[in-house]
Parts: C-alpha cells; structure tokens; sequence
C-alpha cells in the first residue's frame, strides 16, 4: 500500500531521488536541506519525493525538487505527492505554487500541465557553466539551456 507522509530528518537517504531532478551536484547541495520534503513509500521503501521551499514572497511555495522511482513512473506517484504537496500548501492558507524544469525537458512540462499547473515565464540561460550546470548537457536531443517557470493557483 502506498502512502505519502512528510519526511522529518536527515536527507542524506534521499540525495539519490533528488539527483533524478537536478543535474548539477553543486547546486543541488545548496539545497537539499532547504524546506520541507513528503515522501511517497509502501513496504519495499521510498518511491518518490517532493521537496516543497519557501520562495520568498507570502503566500507562495516552491516544488523545488520531486522524482519518481524509475520503475514505478506514469503510474500516479508523481500526480499524489503534487496533490499532497496542494494539500499541505491550503491547509496553511497559501494561494499559489510554482515551479521550474527545463525548457528542453517536454515531459516535465506534460507533467505539469496534467497536474494543474500553467506556463508562466521562461528564464533564457539559467542553466549553464557559470550557474553550475556542465556544457551541453542535452535532453531529448534539446540544449539543456532555458528554464520555464509554471504556476497553480490555489484559491478554490
Ligand atoms: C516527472 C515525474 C516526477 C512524474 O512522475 P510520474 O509518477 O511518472 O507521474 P504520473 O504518473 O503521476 O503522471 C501524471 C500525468 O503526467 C504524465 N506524464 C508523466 N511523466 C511524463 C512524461 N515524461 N512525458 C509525458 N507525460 C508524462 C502522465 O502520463 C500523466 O498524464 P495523464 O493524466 O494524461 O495520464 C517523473 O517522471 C520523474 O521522477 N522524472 C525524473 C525526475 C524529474 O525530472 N523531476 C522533475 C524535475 S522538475
């Protein structure tokens, strides 16, 4: 049975998840104990996470970092930790989430967009040398280059 729960200390143990998401380690250190992570699990162990961050702006929150396990993606892991990530954010009263991929990532941004979350803004360059992200990195035979920024309102 799979339940998500929030994850309380060290997050040592799910630095293999969060890499699934974040291709730069020297970024991803700067970060990871940032917030607070759900955690989704049944008997065999974790299965995925979401790390959900303050942004800087009240009212807001951030899914700053979330992966599915390799073998369990497209069967509705990614779809329930959004959902308890939207839950958590209006029990504490907030009105939107946001969150970023790359532009050359076209199935993060199907995810999304199934999720509930709409294009906002894109930020041409964010991923590169001097931001910590090697040379031509490609995904999907695109340049991992721009970053595109979505956001869900969570007013009913
Ligand atoms: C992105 C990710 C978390 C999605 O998790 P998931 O458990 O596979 O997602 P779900 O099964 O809940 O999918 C929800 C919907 O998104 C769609 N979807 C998920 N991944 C997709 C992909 N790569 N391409 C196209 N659509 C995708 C599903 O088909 C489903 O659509 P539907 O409502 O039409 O059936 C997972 O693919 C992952 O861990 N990727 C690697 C890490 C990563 O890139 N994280 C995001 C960083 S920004």
């Amino acid at each position: 049975m799979t339940h998500v729960r929030e994850h309380l200390g060290p997050r040592a143990g799910l630095r293999a998840s969060f890499e699934f998401a974040e291709d730069s380690a020297e970024v991803l250190d700067g970060y990871i104990d940032a917030g607070r992570v759900l955690v989704a699990e049944d008997g065999d162990g974790l299965l995925g996470h979401l790390q959900l961050t303050e942004t800087g702006t009240a009212g807001e929150a951030e899914i700053k970092n979330m992966a599915v396990a390799e073998q369990r993606r497209r069967g509705g892991l990614g779809r329930a930790l959004v959902q308890a990530a939207i839950a958590l954010a209006q029990q504490e009263g907030r009105s939107r989430l946001l969150v970023a991929t790359a532009a050359a990532d076209i199935g993060n941004l199907r995810f999304y967009q199934r999720v509930g979350f709409r294009m906002l803004s894109v930020e041409r360059d964010a991923f590169t040398p001097s931001t910590g992200y090697a040379d031509e990195i490609e995904i999907d035979g695109i340049l991992l280059r721009d970053r595109v920024w979505l956001d869900l309102s969570l007013h009913a």
